[in-house]
């Protein structure tokens, strides 16, 4: 298992958070000759631990490759050519391939991804200290950056040309720029998902979005034993009222009658509820901050897009630092949060749109259903529709920033 390594006094990129972000964005800079450190506050276990989505758009696959970390994904990942929306008891398959022009996706843990970027960086034995404590940074609206913490009871200082605020939703990084300083949008929707992991066959080749009078459910998987179901719950639940048996059962009323009858259910590894946000904070750079992934937004699982956001940032970002270094031009660095930010709308829209789709809104009764059953019937009639869905699901071109 990774451990930390000595500390430099200096280095060209301090990057906190070492979740996909931050250490992808190592890596990239790695590959490229630029010096990085990675300051994490948990243990490498803790964030090997955390259980999160796998559904790897082409561009994350690309950079993946790019980092030089893409092997395992290949030889363990399971390609994807379509996925299926299941709506009132009727399965419909939209063919990602057909629609797109040969594009797909791939299932793969976000987790493994973490462990092959995790293990790259300590086979190259790059800076990185897990369980810093007290990380806070300074001076990046001055131009003489640096990052404080607090390492084996010892306080670092260490200076940097930038910090990458790669730190999440609950980081230092953002709260660090000035309240008005930032523009921050959001909506919270009023329901949970109940995830469950189980060492059992996927009920299904493909992944299952399931629309139901009873609410949303998800078939997904992590390999061809392992597999990962989703429940829509309300917010107030507690993942102690769900038995495994409860759980099971409500996810055979929600699935068609063939699904339903093809489940192998068994004990569940992991269980847990989380909540479902989209949120979006502008701008995503502050002087020599510069913000990436969960850091600067948040999307709903549903369009499974917040590992590839984050890739996507890291891609960007990655290219304006190499710009800075080997062309001494800014242009990448100036254009960094325009650019990101163009992108994360369309990923929001996305997911946002598939969430308000496939899901039940207590306050929806009356026209709001309507609207959502006529939205489907349209969908499932329509081929320009579902390849609208198709070209949003495997990931828009990273060209298309405007
Ligand atoms: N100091 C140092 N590290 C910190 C701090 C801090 N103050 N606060 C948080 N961190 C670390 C967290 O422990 C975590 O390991 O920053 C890391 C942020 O990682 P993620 O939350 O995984 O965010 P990101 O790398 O942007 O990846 C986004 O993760 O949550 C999923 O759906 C999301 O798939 C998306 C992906
Ligand atoms: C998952 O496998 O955990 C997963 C897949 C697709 C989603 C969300 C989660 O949209």
């Amino acid at each position: 298992m990774p451990h930390s390594t000595p500390i430099p006094s200096r280095t060209q990129v301090a990057i906190i958070g070492a979740g996909p972000a931050g250490l992808l964005l190592g890596q990239l800079l790695h590959c490229a000759g630029i010096d990085t450190l990675i300051v994490e506050r948990q243990s490498a276990e803790h964030v090997l631990g955390r259980i999160r989505a796998g559904v790897i758009e082409q561009t994350t696959a690309d950079a993946l490759d790019r980092a030089g970390v893409g092997a395992r994904m290949h030889r363990e990942g399971l390609p994807h050519d379509g996925v299926e929306l299941c709506v009132d008891g009727q399965r419909h398959r939209i063919d990602l391939v057909g629609l797109t022009g040969g594009k797909r996706v791939v299932v793969y843990g976000q987790t493994e991804v973490t462990r092959d970027l995790m293990d790259a960086r300590a086979a190259a034995k790059l800076p990185t200290v897990y369980e810093a404590q007290e990380v806070s940074i300074h001076g990046f609206e001055s131009g003489k950056p640096f990052v404080r913490f607090r390492s084996n009871g010892e306080l670092h200082d260490v200076a940097c040309d930038f910090i990458a605020g790669c730190d999440g939703f609950h980081g230092v990084c953002r709260p660090s720029i000035p309240a008005s300083a930032l523009h921050t949008f959001e909506r919270v929707y009023p329901f949970g998902w109940l995830g469950v992991l189980v060492d059992a066959p996927p009920v299904s080749d493909e992944l299952i979005y399931v629309r139901s009078p009873r609410g949303f459910a998800l078939c997904s998987m992590r390999s061809r034993t392992r597999s990962r179901y989703y429940l829509q719950c309300p917010l107030n639940n507690k993942v102690e009222q769900w038995s495994d048996v409860a759980f099971w059962d409500e996810l055979r009323r929600r699935l068609d009658p063939q699904a339903a009858a093809d489940l192998v259910t068994g004990p569940s590894i992991e269980k847990s509820i989380a909540p479902l946000r989209s949120f979006v904070s502008e701008p995503m750079r502050f002087g020599k901050l510069f913000l990436a992934g969960d850091a600067a937004h948040i999307v709903p699982p549903t369009g499974a897009k917040g590992l590839n956001l984050a890739a996507s940032d890291v891609l960007l970002l990655a290219d304006a630092m190499i710009e800075h270094y080997d062309e001494h031009s800014d242009a990448g660095l100036d254009h960094y949060s325009a650019h990101a930010l163009a992108r994360v709308w369309k990923a929001e829209r996305f997911s946002w749109w598939l969430t308000s789709l496939m899901h039940n809104f207590p306050e929806n009764a009356g026209f709001g259903e309507r609207m959502q059953e006529a939205e489907l019937a349209y969908l499932m009639g329509s081929r320009a529709a579902q390849q609208v869905l198709a070209e949003n699901y495997v990931g828009l071109p990273m060209d298309a920033r405007r």
